[in-house]
Protein backbone atom coordinates (compact mmCIF):
# COMPACT_ATOMS: atom_id res chain seq x y z
CA UNK A 1 0.00 0.00 0.00
CA UNK A 2 1.51 3.10 -0.64
CA UNK A 3 1.11 6.81 1.44
CA UNK A 4 -2.01 7.94 -0.65
CA UNK A 5 -3.98 4.59 -0.79
CA UNK A 6 -3.29 5.15 3.30
CA UNK A 7 -5.16 8.14 3.48
CA UNK A 8 -7.84 7.48 1.75
CA UNK A 9 -11.07 7.40 4.17
CA UNK A 10 -12.86 4.61 2.90
CA UNK A 11 -16.08 6.11 4.80
CA UNK A 12 -15.62 9.62 2.76
CA UNK A 13 -18.14 10.80 0.56
CA UNK A 14 -18.14 10.20 -3.02
CA UNK A 15 -15.03 9.52 -4.38
CA UNK A 16 -11.90 11.09 -2.75
CA UNK A 17 -9.93 11.38 -5.84
CA UNK A 18 -12.64 13.68 -7.38
CA UNK A 19 -12.07 15.71 -4.28
CA UNK A 20 -9.48 18.01 -5.03
CA UNK A 21 -7.56 19.41 -1.88
CA UNK A 22 -8.15 22.65 -2.31
CA UNK A 23 -6.47 26.01 -0.82
CA UNK A 24 -6.91 27.23 2.48
CA UNK A 25 -6.11 28.90 5.22
CA UNK A 26 -6.54 27.35 9.22
CA UNK A 27 -6.80 29.69 12.32
CA UNK A 28 -6.35 27.94 15.55
CA UNK A 29 -8.12 29.48 18.60
CA UNK A 30 -6.18 28.89 21.92
CA UNK A 31 -3.05 27.97 20.12
CA UNK A 32 -1.25 27.89 23.13
CA UNK A 33 -2.80 25.26 24.54
CA UNK A 34 -1.90 21.36 25.21
CA UNK A 35 -3.81 20.53 22.39
CA UNK A 36 -2.57 22.57 19.86
CA UNK A 37 1.48 21.21 21.32
CA UNK A 38 0.61 17.34 21.36
CA UNK A 39 -2.19 16.75 18.67
CA UNK A 40 -3.22 19.45 16.11
CA UNK A 41 1.10 20.89 15.03
CA UNK A 42 2.46 17.39 14.95
CA UNK A 43 -0.69 15.93 12.75
CA UNK A 44 0.03 19.01 10.43
CA UNK A 45 3.62 18.26 10.62
CA UNK A 46 3.11 14.97 9.43
CA UNK A 47 -0.24 15.99 6.74
CA UNK A 48 2.65 17.94 5.44
CA UNK A 49 5.25 15.44 5.18
CA UNK A 50 2.70 13.17 3.50
CA UNK A 51 1.96 15.36 1.25
CA UNK A 52 -1.46 15.74 2.50
CA UNK A 53 -1.65 19.40 2.79
CA UNK A 54 -2.75 22.17 0.37
CA UNK A 55 -0.04 23.18 -1.81
CA UNK A 56 -1.28 26.37 -0.87
CA UNK A 57 -1.48 26.11 2.87
CA UNK A 58 -1.13 28.83 6.08
CA UNK A 59 -1.54 27.91 9.88
CA UNK A 60 -2.36 31.24 11.93
CA UNK A 61 -2.40 30.86 15.80
CA UNK A 62 -5.06 33.04 17.78
CA UNK A 63 -4.30 33.94 21.35
CA UNK A 64 -4.28 36.00 24.46
CA UNK A 65 -0.53 35.58 24.88
CA UNK A 66 1.79 38.05 23.73
CA UNK A 67 4.65 36.96 21.15
CA UNK A 68 5.31 36.73 17.70
CA UNK A 69 5.78 34.31 14.75
CA UNK A 70 9.18 33.54 15.42
CA UNK A 71 8.69 32.68 19.11
CA UNK A 72 5.54 30.79 17.81
CA UNK A 73 7.58 28.74 14.92
CA UNK A 74 10.00 27.64 17.63
CA UNK A 75 7.50 26.66 20.10
CA UNK A 76 5.94 24.45 17.87
CA UNK A 77 8.83 22.96 16.49
CA UNK A 78 9.88 21.68 20.25
CA UNK A 79 5.96 20.76 20.50
CA UNK A 80 6.56 18.75 17.05
CA UNK A 81 9.87 16.83 18.08
CA UNK A 82 8.41 15.94 21.04
CA UNK A 83 5.18 14.82 19.73
CA UNK A 84 5.50 13.31 16.32
CA UNK A 85 4.64 9.79 15.31
CA UNK A 86 7.72 10.43 13.55
CA UNK A 87 11.06 10.64 14.45
CA UNK A 88 13.66 12.38 13.80
CA UNK A 89 12.31 15.94 13.04
CA UNK A 90 12.96 16.58 8.87
CA UNK A 91 14.51 19.96 8.94
CA UNK A 92 14.36 21.13 5.80
CA UNK A 93 10.27 19.64 5.64
CA UNK A 94 9.80 21.47 8.74
CA UNK A 95 11.96 24.97 7.60
CA UNK A 96 9.26 24.95 4.74
CA UNK A 97 6.26 24.07 6.74
CA UNK A 98 7.24 26.55 9.60
CA UNK A 99 6.82 29.13 6.77
CA UNK A 100 3.59 29.10 6.69
CA UNK A 101 2.79 29.48 10.14
CA UNK A 102 1.55 32.60 11.74
CA UNK A 103 0.85 34.02 15.26
CA UNK A 104 -1.84 36.05 16.00
CA UNK A 105 -2.21 38.21 19.41
CA UNK A 106 -5.36 38.72 20.39
CA UNK A 107 -8.25 37.98 23.15
CA UNK A 108 -11.35 36.26 22.00
CA UNK A 109 -13.98 38.79 22.27
CA UNK A 110 -12.01 41.55 21.09
CA UNK A 111 -13.53 43.23 17.70
CA UNK A 112 -9.99 45.15 17.05
CA UNK A 113 -8.28 41.32 17.14
CA UNK A 114 -10.58 39.63 14.60
CA UNK A 115 -10.83 42.91 12.00
CA UNK A 116 -6.99 42.59 12.06
CA UNK A 117 -7.26 39.05 11.40
CA UNK A 118 -9.47 39.75 8.45
CA UNK A 119 -6.47 41.93 6.84
CA UNK A 120 -4.35 39.10 7.58
CA UNK A 121 -5.68 36.45 6.13
CA UNK A 122 -6.95 38.28 2.84
CA UNK A 123 -3.44 39.45 2.58
CA UNK A 124 -1.96 35.97 2.59
CA UNK A 125 -4.36 35.25 -0.32
CA UNK A 126 -2.43 37.32 -1.89
CA UNK A 127 0.62 36.55 -0.77
CA UNK A 128 0.21 32.61 -0.35
CA UNK A 129 -2.52 31.87 -2.34
CA UNK A 130 -5.09 30.26 0.16
CA UNK A 131 -7.64 31.44 -1.84
CA UNK A 132 -10.01 32.90 0.49
CA UNK A 133 -10.88 29.01 1.92
CA UNK A 134 -10.89 29.22 5.96
CA UNK A 135 -11.21 27.10 8.61
CA UNK A 136 -11.53 28.13 12.34
CA UNK A 137 -10.36 25.53 15.02
CA UNK A 138 -11.64 26.43 18.29
CA UNK A 139 -9.39 24.58 20.32
CA UNK A 140 -10.22 26.70 23.63
CA UNK A 141 -12.75 26.14 26.70
CA UNK A 142 -16.59 25.75 25.48
CA UNK A 143 -17.33 28.59 27.16
CA UNK A 144 -15.30 30.37 25.00
CA UNK A 145 -17.43 28.69 21.55
CA UNK A 146 -19.97 31.08 21.21
CA UNK A 147 -18.12 34.66 21.75
CA UNK A 148 -15.68 33.48 19.05
CA UNK A 149 -18.59 32.50 16.24
CA UNK A 150 -20.21 35.45 17.04
CA UNK A 151 -17.22 37.77 16.16
CA UNK A 152 -16.14 35.58 13.34
CA UNK A 153 -19.34 35.89 12.03
CA UNK A 154 -19.27 39.83 13.05
CA UNK A 155 -16.71 40.26 11.13
CA UNK A 156 -17.55 38.81 8.07
CA UNK A 157 -14.76 36.18 8.17
CA UNK A 158 -17.75 33.12 8.43
CA UNK A 159 -19.03 33.34 4.42
CA UNK A 160 -22.85 33.23 4.22
CA UNK A 161 -23.59 28.87 3.21
CA UNK A 162 -24.14 27.90 -0.18
CA UNK A 163 -24.06 24.75 -1.77
CA UNK A 164 -20.78 23.91 -3.52
CA UNK A 165 -19.35 27.65 -2.40
CA UNK A 166 -16.50 29.04 -3.14
CA UNK A 167 -14.18 30.13 -1.08
CA UNK A 168 -15.71 28.56 1.88
CA UNK A 169 -15.28 28.70 5.70
CA UNK A 170 -15.93 25.90 8.07
CA UNK A 171 -16.12 25.60 11.75
CA UNK A 172 -14.33 22.59 13.88
CA UNK A 173 -15.37 22.68 17.55
CA UNK A 174 -13.63 20.36 19.94
CA UNK A 175 -15.37 18.47 22.66
CA UNK A 176 -17.26 18.88 25.13
CA UNK A 177 -19.96 19.64 23.26
CA UNK A 178 -22.38 21.29 26.21
CA UNK A 179 -21.61 20.24 29.85
CA UNK A 180 -25.42 18.36 29.78
CA UNK A 181 -28.02 18.62 27.75
CA UNK A 182 -29.32 21.68 27.87
CA UNK A 183 -26.54 23.25 27.41
CA UNK A 184 -25.97 21.87 24.45
CA UNK A 185 -28.86 22.59 22.92
CA UNK A 186 -28.16 26.39 23.81
CA UNK A 187 -24.41 26.15 22.22
CA UNK A 188 -26.68 24.64 19.30
CA UNK A 189 -29.07 26.96 18.88
CA UNK A 190 -26.64 29.75 19.49
CA UNK A 191 -23.57 28.83 16.69
CA UNK A 192 -26.80 27.49 14.58
CA UNK A 193 -27.58 31.71 14.23
CA UNK A 194 -24.32 32.34 12.55
CA UNK A 195 -23.46 28.86 10.66
CA UNK A 196 -24.84 25.92 8.52
CA UNK A 197 -24.57 22.75 9.88
CA UNK A 198 -23.15 22.06 7.11
CA UNK A 199 -20.32 24.12 7.81
CA UNK A 200 -20.09 22.68 11.60
CA UNK A 201 -16.95 19.94 12.15
CA UNK A 202 -17.94 18.65 15.55
CA UNK A 203 -14.85 16.62 16.52
CA UNK A 204 -14.48 13.07 18.63
CA UNK A 205 -11.39 11.98 17.53
CA UNK A 206 -12.20 8.28 18.03
CA UNK A 207 -13.96 8.88 15.07
CA UNK A 208 -10.81 9.20 13.30
CA UNK A 209 -9.03 6.73 14.58
CA UNK A 210 -7.92 3.82 11.86
CA UNK A 211 -9.84 0.54 13.57
CA UNK A 212 -12.91 2.76 14.12
CA UNK A 213 -13.06 3.68 10.43
CA UNK A 214 -12.89 -0.03 9.73
CA UNK A 215 -15.84 -0.55 11.48
CA UNK A 216 -18.33 -0.23 9.05
CA UNK A 217 -15.55 -1.40 6.25
CA UNK A 218 -15.68 -4.49 7.90
CA UNK A 219 -19.78 -5.05 9.18
CA UNK A 220 -20.73 -3.35 5.55
CA UNK A 221 -18.35 -5.62 2.86
CA UNK A 222 -18.39 -8.82 4.76
CA UNK A 223 -21.63 -11.15 4.25
CA UNK A 224 -20.76 -13.63 6.99
CA UNK A 225 -20.58 -10.91 10.15
CA UNK A 226 -23.90 -8.79 8.92
CA UNK A 227 -25.99 -12.53 8.55
CA UNK A 228 -25.10 -12.52 12.36
CA UNK A 229 -25.08 -9.50 13.62
CA UNK A 230 -28.45 -9.67 15.28
CA UNK A 231 -30.12 -10.65 18.64
CA UNK A 232 -30.53 -13.92 16.95
CA UNK A 233 -27.13 -15.00 17.24
CA UNK A 234 -25.31 -12.36 19.58
CA UNK A 235 -25.85 -12.81 23.33
CA UNK A 236 -24.14 -9.33 24.63
CA UNK A 237 -21.73 -6.17 23.39
CA UNK A 238 -19.17 -5.06 25.82
CA UNK A 239 -17.03 -1.70 25.40
CA UNK A 240 -14.10 -1.58 27.56
CA UNK A 241 -11.96 2.32 27.13
CA UNK A 242 -9.59 1.71 29.95
CA UNK A 243 -6.77 4.23 30.77
CA UNK A 244 -4.04 3.43 32.91
CA UNK A 245 -3.33 7.91 33.68
CA UNK A 246 -4.63 9.08 36.72
CA UNK A 247 -6.42 12.82 35.80
CA UNK A 248 -2.91 14.49 35.74
CA UNK A 249 -3.00 18.13 36.03
CA UNK A 250 -6.41 17.99 34.87
CA UNK A 251 -8.34 18.03 38.60
CA UNK A 252 -10.05 21.48 38.56
CA UNK A 253 -11.46 19.77 34.87
CA UNK A 254 -11.91 16.66 36.02
CA UNK A 255 -14.08 17.57 39.23
CA UNK A 256 -16.59 19.67 37.22
CA UNK A 257 -16.66 17.09 34.25
CA UNK A 258 -16.32 13.21 35.50
CA UNK A 259 -16.01 10.15 33.30
CA UNK A 260 -19.48 10.04 32.37
CA UNK A 261 -19.16 13.24 30.86
CA UNK A 262 -15.59 13.17 29.45
CA UNK A 263 -15.50 9.37 27.73
CA UNK A 264 -19.09 7.57 28.06
CA UNK A 265 -21.25 10.16 26.14
CA UNK A 266 -19.34 10.39 23.46
CA UNK A 267 -16.31 7.78 22.72
CA UNK A 268 -18.37 4.92 24.21
CA UNK A 269 -21.50 6.17 22.56
CA UNK A 270 -20.08 6.64 19.15
CA UNK A 271 -18.37 3.52 19.26
CA UNK A 272 -21.72 2.07 20.14
CA UNK A 273 -23.84 3.55 17.51
CA UNK A 274 -21.44 2.19 14.69
CA UNK A 275 -21.58 -1.19 15.98
CA UNK A 276 -25.66 -1.25 16.39
CA UNK A 277 -26.32 0.88 13.43
CA UNK A 278 -28.39 -0.35 9.86
CA UNK A 279 -26.44 -0.48 6.98
CA UNK A 280 -26.77 2.87 5.07
CA UNK A 281 -28.21 3.31 2.00
CA UNK A 282 -24.50 5.17 1.08
CA UNK A 283 -21.60 6.33 1.85
CA UNK A 284 -22.90 9.89 2.06
CA UNK A 285 -21.96 11.59 5.33
CA UNK A 286 -25.83 12.08 6.05
CA UNK A 287 -26.96 8.79 5.51
CA UNK A 288 -24.33 7.29 8.04
CA UNK A 289 -25.26 9.60 10.55
CA UNK A 290 -28.86 9.15 9.91
CA UNK A 291 -28.52 5.44 10.80
CA UNK A 292 -26.25 6.15 13.90
CA UNK A 293 -28.63 8.86 15.05
CA UNK A 294 -31.48 6.35 14.65
CA UNK A 295 -29.63 3.85 17.04
CA UNK A 296 -29.18 6.61 19.80
CA UNK A 297 -32.97 7.58 19.35
CA UNK A 298 -33.72 3.51 20.03
CA UNK A 299 -31.53 3.94 23.49
CA UNK A 300 -34.07 3.14 26.04
CA UNK A 301 -33.83 5.66 28.83
CA UNK A 302 -32.48 4.44 32.17
CA UNK A 303 -35.46 5.42 34.60
CA UNK A 304 -34.29 6.86 37.97
CA UNK A 305 -35.11 3.86 39.53
CA UNK A 306 -32.75 1.76 38.00
CA UNK A 307 -29.80 4.11 37.82
CA UNK A 308 -27.86 2.68 41.05
CA UNK A 309 -28.43 -0.58 39.48
CA UNK A 310 -27.78 -0.08 35.81
CA UNK A 311 -24.77 2.69 36.31
CA UNK A 312 -22.01 2.19 38.77
CA UNK A 313 -20.01 4.60 39.45
CA UNK A 314 -16.13 4.17 40.69
CA UNK A 315 -13.31 6.37 42.04
CA UNK A 316 -9.59 5.44 41.86
CA UNK A 317 -7.81 4.88 45.50
CA UNK A 318 -3.77 4.80 46.23
CA UNK A 319 -2.80 1.31 44.49
CA UNK A 320 -0.14 0.27 41.81
CA UNK A 321 -0.38 0.95 38.21
CA UNK A 322 2.62 -0.93 36.05
CA UNK A 323 4.03 -1.30 39.44
CA UNK A 324 4.02 2.16 40.11
CA UNK A 325 2.67 3.84 43.10
CA UNK A 326 -0.39 5.40 42.32
CA UNK A 327 -1.82 8.14 44.51
CA UNK A 328 -5.69 8.20 44.85
CA UNK A 329 -8.37 10.32 43.43
CA UNK A 330 -9.10 12.70 45.98
CA UNK A 331 -5.50 13.16 47.05
CA UNK A 332 -4.84 14.38 43.35
CA UNK A 333 -3.60 17.99 42.73
CA UNK A 334 -6.92 20.89 42.70
CA UNK A 335 -9.46 17.66 43.35
CA UNK A 336 -11.74 17.99 46.97
CA UNK A 337 -10.84 15.67 49.42
CA UNK A 338 -14.18 15.13 49.84
CA UNK A 339 -14.96 14.61 46.08
CA UNK A 340 -17.85 12.48 44.64
CA UNK A 341 -16.66 12.92 41.04
CA UNK A 342 -16.94 9.52 39.51
CA UNK A 343 -13.52 8.21 36.98
CA UNK A 344 -14.91 4.93 36.53
CA UNK A 345 -18.46 4.34 34.99
CA UNK A 346 -19.77 1.08 33.65
CA UNK A 347 -23.19 0.56 32.30
CA UNK A 348 -25.85 -1.83 31.23
CA UNK A 349 -27.63 -0.14 28.17
CA UNK A 350 -30.35 -1.47 26.15
CA UNK A 351 -31.40 -0.56 22.54
CA UNK A 352 -35.22 -1.00 21.79
CA UNK A 353 -35.10 -2.02 17.78
CA UNK A 354 -35.67 -5.04 15.94
CA UNK A 355 -32.14 -6.35 15.44
CA UNK A 356 -31.17 -5.53 19.30
CA UNK A 357 -33.95 -6.25 20.93
CA UNK A 358 -33.12 -8.14 24.24
CA UNK A 359 -29.25 -7.62 23.74
CA UNK A 360 -27.35 -5.47 26.35
CA UNK A 361 -24.95 -3.30 25.51
CA UNK A 362 -21.91 -3.60 28.57
CA UNK A 363 -19.79 -0.23 28.26
CA UNK A 364 -17.07 0.14 30.94
CA UNK A 365 -14.05 2.95 30.91
CA UNK A 366 -11.92 4.33 33.90
CA UNK A 367 -8.95 6.10 34.62
CA UNK A 368 -5.90 4.35 36.36
CA UNK A 369 -6.94 0.75 34.72
CA UNK A 370 -4.17 -1.92 34.55
CA UNK A 371 -4.02 -0.70 31.36
CA UNK A 372 -4.65 1.60 28.15
CA UNK A 373 -6.88 -0.65 25.64
CA UNK A 374 -9.89 -0.48 23.77
CA UNK A 375 -11.58 -3.06 22.89
CA UNK A 376 -15.45 -3.93 21.66
CA UNK A 377 -16.19 -7.24 22.01
CA UNK A 378 -18.99 -9.28 20.37
CA UNK A 379 -20.05 -12.35 22.70
CA UNK A 380 -22.65 -14.97 20.72
CA UNK A 381 -24.88 -17.21 22.29
CA UNK A 382 -23.97 -20.61 23.41
CA UNK A 383 -24.69 -23.41 21.20
CA UNK A 384 -27.21 -26.10 22.09
CA UNK A 385 -26.49 -28.18 25.23
CA UNK A 386 -26.79 -31.28 23.38
CA UNK A 387 -23.67 -32.32 21.93
CA UNK A 388 -20.41 -31.48 23.93
CA UNK A 389 -21.35 -31.21 27.39
CA UNK A 390 -19.10 -31.77 29.88
CA UNK A 391 -19.56 -32.21 33.49
CA UNK A 392 -22.68 -29.88 33.18
CA UNK A 393 -20.43 -27.55 31.64
CA UNK A 394 -20.99 -25.08 28.92
CA UNK A 395 -18.33 -24.38 26.49
CA UNK A 396 -17.04 -20.97 25.80
CA UNK A 397 -18.94 -18.31 23.54
CA UNK A 398 -17.60 -17.49 20.48
CA UNK A 399 -16.20 -14.23 20.88
CA UNK A 400 -15.33 -11.52 18.13
CA UNK A 401 -13.22 -9.02 19.57
CA UNK A 402 -12.50 -5.95 17.87
CA UNK A 403 -8.86 -3.97 18.92
CA UNK A 404 -9.31 -0.18 18.49
CA UNK A 405 -6.24 0.30 20.28
CA UNK A 406 -3.59 -0.36 20.61
CA UNK A 407 -2.20 -3.02 18.53
CA UNK A 408 -5.10 -2.85 16.22
CA UNK A 409 -6.59 -6.03 15.12
CA UNK A 410 -9.80 -8.26 15.40
CA UNK A 411 -9.22 -11.69 16.76
CA UNK A 412 -12.09 -14.46 16.95
CA UNK A 413 -12.40 -17.28 19.86
CA UNK A 414 -13.64 -20.28 18.65
CA UNK A 415 -13.47 -23.83 20.78
CA UNK A 416 -11.51 -26.22 19.36
CA UNK A 417 -10.56 -30.29 19.95
CA UNK A 418 -7.30 -30.68 21.26
CA UNK A 419 -5.47 -33.13 19.66
CA UNK A 420 -5.41 -36.61 21.39
CA UNK A 421 -7.51 -39.22 22.32
CA UNK A 422 -8.42 -37.91 25.79
CA UNK A 423 -10.04 -35.18 23.13
CA UNK A 424 -11.23 -32.48 25.40
CA UNK A 425 -12.15 -29.09 24.23
CA UNK A 426 -10.22 -25.81 24.12
CA UNK A 427 -11.10 -22.42 23.39
CA UNK A 428 -8.19 -21.20 20.09
CA UNK A 429 -8.04 -17.84 19.26
CA UNK A 430 -7.57 -16.58 15.36
CA UNK A 431 -5.98 -13.21 15.76
CA UNK A 432 -5.30 -10.34 13.14
CA UNK A 433 -3.02 -7.82 13.54
CA UNK A 434 -2.74 -4.57 11.29
CA UNK A 435 0.48 -3.58 12.27
CA UNK A 436 2.06 -7.31 11.30
CA UNK A 437 -0.34 -7.90 8.08
CA UNK A 438 0.02 -3.86 6.33
CA UNK A 439 3.50 -2.95 7.87
CA UNK A 440 2.38 0.34 8.17
CA UNK A 441 1.90 2.92 11.13
CA UNK A 442 -1.71 4.28 11.00
CA UNK A 443 -2.08 7.98 11.05
CA UNK A 444 -3.12 9.82 14.00
CA UNK A 445 -7.01 10.55 14.95
CA UNK A 446 -5.93 14.29 13.93
CA UNK A 447 -4.32 14.09 10.99
CA UNK A 448 -7.28 12.17 9.71
CA UNK A 449 -9.82 14.80 10.67
CA UNK A 450 -8.25 17.74 9.54
CA UNK A 451 -7.21 16.16 6.12
CA UNK A 452 -10.90 15.89 6.23
CA UNK A 453 -12.20 18.82 7.18
CA UNK A 454 -9.71 20.57 4.52
CA UNK A 455 -11.81 18.13 1.93
CA UNK A 456 -15.28 19.47 3.04
CA UNK A 457 -15.83 15.72 4.07
CA UNK A 458 -18.20 15.58 7.32
CA UNK A 459 -18.19 11.93 7.91
CA UNK A 460 -15.91 11.39 10.78
CA UNK A 461 -17.38 14.43 12.45
CA UNK A 462 -20.43 14.08 14.50
CA UNK A 463 -23.55 15.72 13.61
CA UNK A 464 -26.51 18.33 15.95
CA UNK A 465 -28.85 16.13 16.47
CA UNK A 466 -26.83 13.17 17.18
CA UNK A 467 -24.96 14.85 20.23
CA UNK A 468 -27.92 16.26 21.27
CA UNK A 469 -29.80 12.63 21.35
CA UNK A 470 -26.51 11.54 23.11
CA UNK A 471 -27.28 14.09 25.80
CA UNK A 472 -30.51 13.00 26.19
CA UNK A 473 -29.54 9.42 26.83
CA UNK A 474 -26.72 10.97 29.27
CA UNK A 475 -28.89 13.54 31.41
CA UNK A 476 -31.24 11.88 33.42
CA UNK A 477 -28.46 9.74 34.71
CA UNK A 478 -26.17 13.63 36.04
CA UNK A 479 -29.32 14.62 37.47
CA UNK A 480 -29.66 12.03 39.89
CA UNK A 481 -26.55 12.03 40.53
CA UNK A 482 -26.14 15.67 41.51
CA UNK A 483 -29.43 15.20 43.39
CA UNK A 484 -28.09 12.62 45.34
CA UNK A 485 -24.34 14.41 45.85
CA UNK A 486 -23.64 12.44 49.09
CA UNK A 487 -23.93 9.02 47.77
CA UNK A 488 -20.11 8.61 47.18
CA UNK A 489 -19.69 6.14 44.16
CA UNK A 490 -17.44 2.73 44.77
CA UNK A 491 -14.05 2.97 45.29
CA UNK A 492 -11.33 1.05 43.68
CA UNK A 493 -7.95 0.85 44.05
CA UNK A 494 -5.63 1.85 41.46
CA UNK A 495 -4.32 -0.70 39.02
CA UNK A 496 -7.61 -2.91 39.39
CA UNK A 497 -10.40 -3.14 36.73
CA UNK A 498 -13.20 -1.33 38.63
CA UNK A 499 -15.09 -1.58 41.99
CA UNK A 500 -16.28 -4.99 42.62
CA UNK A 501 -20.04 -3.51 42.11
CA UNK A 502 -18.85 -3.27 37.88
CA UNK A 503 -18.73 -7.15 37.95
CA UNK A 504 -21.58 -7.69 39.69
CA UNK A 505 -23.04 -5.97 37.05
CA UNK A 506 -22.88 -8.86 34.78
CA UNK A 507 -22.36 -11.23 37.25
CA UNK A 508 -26.63 -11.03 37.65
CA UNK A 509 -27.07 -12.07 34.29
CA UNK A 510 -24.43 -14.95 34.48
CA UNK A 511 -21.81 -12.95 32.49
CA UNK A 512 -18.33 -11.41 33.60
CA UNK A 513 -16.32 -8.59 31.74
CA UNK A 514 -13.78 -10.06 29.31
CA UNK A 515 -10.12 -10.31 30.64
CA UNK A 516 -8.60 -8.16 28.49
C1 LIG B 1 -10.13 12.61 25.67
C2 LIG B 1 -10.45 12.68 27.14
O1 LIG B 1 -11.23 12.97 24.90
O2 LIG B 1 -9.73 11.28 25.34
C3 LIG B 1 -9.28 12.21 27.98
O3 LIG B 1 -10.78 14.01 27.49
C4 LIG B 1 -8.80 10.85 27.54
O4 LIG B 1 -9.64 12.17 29.37
C5 LIG B 1 -8.58 10.82 26.03
O5 LIG B 1 -7.60 10.56 28.21
C6 LIG B 1 -8.29 9.41 25.55
O6 LIG B 1 -7.97 9.47 24.18
P1 LIG B 1 -7.02 8.37 23.52
O7 LIG B 1 -6.98 8.72 22.08
O8 LIG B 1 -5.68 8.52 24.21
O9 LIG B 1 -7.64 7.05 23.81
Amino acid sequence: MNKEELFINPLAEGSRASKPIEPCCLVIFGVTGDLTARKLMPALYNLAKEGQLPLHFTCVGFARRDKNDEIFRNEMKEAVIKHSRTKPLDEKLWENFASKLFYHKSSFDDAEGYKSLNKRLSEMDSTHNTGGNRIYYLATQPSSFTTIIEKLSESKLIYPYEENQSPWSRVIIEKPFGHDLQSAESLQTEITKHLNEKQIYRIDHYLGKEAVQNLLVFRFSNLIFEAIWNQKYIDHVQITVSEDIGIGTRGRFWEETGLLRDMIQNHLIQLLSLIAMEPPVSLDADAIRNEKVKVLEALRPISPEEIDQKVIRGQYTDGFVNGEQAQGYRSEENVDNESSRETFVALEMAIDNWRWAGVPFYLRSGKRLPKKTTEIAIVFEHVPNILFLQNQKKYEQNVLSIRIQPNEGIAFNMNCKVPGIASPIQPVKMDFKYGNYFGLTPPEAYERLICDSILGDSTLFTRGDEVLASWKYIDPILQHWEKNPKEAPATYKAGTWGPVEAEKLLNRSARSWRMI
